[in-house]
């Protein structure tokens, strides 16, 4: 468990910070990105490089298979542009997007108004009924989850019979790995973020009742252009986001999308 010291860094993190207006991030959106589109043998522009946040977006929420009928919930939706991007490309007939950052919510609503049904809460206790949706996602945001086995208990808590859940964040490759990891990434020694084996997060989700767990990598196609990304800034050419690439070439970290269902 993290000393609280980490969890005051995290909660400044999305306070105080707006990490979405980094351009190492950029619209708005803050993750790695998935680059399959996006050629990376030139200058990358800005708005690529905020393509490539909501290509990650539609690449967990396609694996939902989002039916009309469908009540979703996004769980740790920052600013909120992916929740609008379900919302408008996916069309569920509801979508509740759950962030525990005040701050977040806030400049979510500066930029949506009341387009969203945005709702403060944690992953860990989340603020809903038992059986309240159809599909839950969530896109990075697995990584700062103190305890990824409550998160899984709490996600089919609120997911309905034959629910389903979709999950993309970076793991680490083996029980071993976390602690050279923390060796090269400032945010995993800081405790920041945390660097879960894979198998034991499918774990989790077996021992909360999930069944179909499915874990497909795609560090091949997120590492690589976001480090050409963070090398094309001069202010971060040289800093820790360059150590991703590094982590995925000696396997010590991969990014996963991890999905799931409940039983009918
Ligand atoms: C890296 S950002 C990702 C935001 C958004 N999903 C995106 O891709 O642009 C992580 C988000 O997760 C939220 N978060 C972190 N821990 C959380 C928790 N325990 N419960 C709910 N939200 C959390 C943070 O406040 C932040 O907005």
């Amino acid at each position: 468990m993290a000393d609280s010291g980490a969890a005051a860094k995290r909660a400044a993190m999305y306070g105080e910070v707006d990490l979405g207006s980094f351009e190492l991030f950029s619209g708005n959106f803050i993750n790695y990105g998935f680059w399959e589109s996006v050629p990376l043998d030139r200058e990358i522009t800005l708005e690529e490089r905020t393509r490539s946040q909501a290509a990650l977006y539609r690449k967990v929420v396609s694996a939902l298979e989002v039916k009309k009928n469908d009540a979703v919930l996004e769980v740790g939706c920052g600013i909120a542009v992916g929740t609008e991007l379900t919302l408008r490309e996916f069309r569920p007939a509801s979508l509740v997007g759950l962030d525990f950052s005040e701050a977040q919510l806030a400049r979510a609503r500066a930029v949506h108004g009341d387009l969203l049904d945005l709702r403060e809460g944690d992953a860990l206790k989340m603020p809903f009924a038992d059986n309240s949706f159809d599909k839950l996602y969530s896109v990075e945001a697995a990584q700062h989850f103190e305890d990824l086995a409550a998160f899984a208990a709490e996600a089919r808590r609120v997911l309905r019979p034959g629910g389903r859940l979709s999950l993309a964040t970076f793991f680490a490759t083996t029980e071993q790995s976390p602690r050279e990891l923390a060796k090269l990434i400032e945010t995993i020694a800081d405790e920041i973020d945390f660097a879960v084996p894979i198998k034991r997060f499918c774990g989790d989700l077996a021992d909360a009742g999930f069944v179909d767990v499915t874990v497909e990598s795609i560090g091949d196609r997120v590492w690589l252009g976001f480090d050409t990304w963070t090398a094309q800034l001069a202010q971060h050419r040289d800093s820790w986001g360059r150590n991703w690439l590094k982590a995925y070439r000696c396997a010590l970290a991969d990014y996963f999308v991890v999905t799931a269902s409940v039983k009918n």
